[in-house]
């Protein structure tokens, strides 16, 4: 493996694009660069590098195979029926307890919005029953621009839809063409705002969406980025929930070992924690 040249790479990225991947995973890099020389007929990181100094479109795409949108509704849909079922009813009841109305979310590296979507989804089935009197904020991450405009439309093709039960596709998508367009009843719901989880210098959304999250979604980002980095990523999550909050995490990925003792697993079959300390 050209590990210098893979960096070379990387820091060229970083300094057109103001991206940092350096944080990814080695074998993830160098895999991902190489799917690239296919496209580009080059066959080896040196070429590649001339390539890429030579194509400002190019650029485009290795940021788009390196950042890795990809996404759909309701994926691993046992942790939407708890979220449906258990947490977020707890978290009513506990507001109130408390007399409190507002539940704050958060959807870091939400791709092109299936995953805040699958959310506000879920949220407004509550809002629309009576008996229920509350706020939702829910904010939704990413440092692709291009994923964060795709999820402000809202068209999203039947393959984003495949985990989605019928009711719902009827009720909040209409078919056109080959899409699926997304009501705007449920877009209005989630507010898309750039935010690099790594770079600690990244323009910072407003205040108001950096803390006090009753839930923090965070699936499928850390899976591809070194331990260093993902302590760096979860100070920001931790800090950023409250007490007994609830951290989501994808199938893969688990609790780093700084934190083992901040959270609790809720259950043996998601990877759904919460902060415990
Ligand atoms: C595989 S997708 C996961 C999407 C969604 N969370 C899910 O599980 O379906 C990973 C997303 O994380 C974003 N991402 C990766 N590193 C990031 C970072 N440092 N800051 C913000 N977003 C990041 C990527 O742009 C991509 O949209």
């Amino acid at each position: 493996m050209d590990k210098q040249k893979i960096y070379e790479i990387v820091y060229f990225l970083k300094s057109t694009k103001g991206i940092d991947f350096s944080g990814y995973r080695l074998q993830i890099l160098e895999r991902r660069i190489q799917k690239r020389f296919y496209y580009t007929n080059t066959e080896n990181f040196n070429e590649y590098y001339e390539y890429l100094r030579n194509s400002p479109a190019e650029l485009n795409n290795l940021f788009d195979v390196l950042a890795l949108n990809v996404s759909h509704f309701f994926r691993n849909a046992l942790t939407f029926e708890l979220l449906r079922k258990k947490i977020i009813p707890e978290i009513l009841n506990k507001k109130k307890i408390q007399n409190e109305n507002n539940i704050r979310i958060w959807s870091a590296g939400c791709a092109n919005g299936d995953e805040p979507y699958s959310v506000a989804i879920i949220c407004k089935e509550f809002l629309d029953r009576k008996e229920n009197n509350f706020q939702i904020n829910l904010f939704a991450t990413d440092f692709d621009e291009k994923s964060l405009n795709k999820g402000r439309k809202g068209i999203y093709k039947a393959s984003s839809l495949r985990n989605i039960k019928y009711g719902i596709l009827n009720k909040y998508f209409v078919a056109e063409d080959d899409n699926f367009i997304l009501s705007d009843e449920i877009k209005k719901m989630v507010r898309f705002s750039f935010f690099d989880l790594v770079n600690k210098h990244s323009r910072f959304p407003s205040e108001s969406i950096y803390g006090g999250f009753d839930i923090v979604f965070c699936r499928n980002v850390l899976i591809y980025y070194d331990i260093e980095i993902q302590k760096l990523i979860f100070d920001r999550l931790y800090n950023s929930l409250n007490q007994n909050g609830y951290l989501i995490l994808g199938e893969a990925e688990t609790i780093i070992k700084d934190y083992k003792y901040s959270f609790r697993r809720e259950n043996n079959y998601c990877k759904i924690y919460v902060k415990s300390d």
